[in-house]
């Protein structure tokens, strides 16, 4: 499914799916203490601020690691651009965990 979505200036990608009641995990609510908020950047990655070590610590973390990985709360849109930024499915670990954590 795609979703077009419009976003202000210091929004992160976390801030713009939350907006637009996109089901985007942010366990630790976007402080950089987890990696449930993994993204992939299909467009755009050279617009975003660089990576901080915090966020690559994280990251590391993340299920299906790839190039265009990074955290939806740690990139915060600094420029007027388009982005394309894909959400990996939910790991079904993950879910369960969550899942669980909810009771
Ligand atoms: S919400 Fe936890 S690192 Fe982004």
């Amino acid at each position: 499914m795609n979703v077009t979505c419009e976003a202000l200036l210091g929004e992160s990608f976390l801030d713009v799916a939350l907006a637009h009641n996109i089901d985007l995990q942010h366990n630790c609510g976007g402080v950089c203490a987890c990696s449930t908020c993994h993204v992939k950047v299909k467009q755009g990655m050279e617009r975003l601020p660089e990576m901080e070590d915090d966020e690559a610590d994280q990251l590391d973390e993340a299920e299906g690691l790839a190039l265009e990985s990074r955290l939806g709360c740690q990139c915060k849109i600094l420029e007027d651009t388009d982005y394309i930024v894909e959400i990996p499915q939910l790991n079904p670990a993950i879910a369960k965990l969550f899942h669980e954590g909810a009771h």
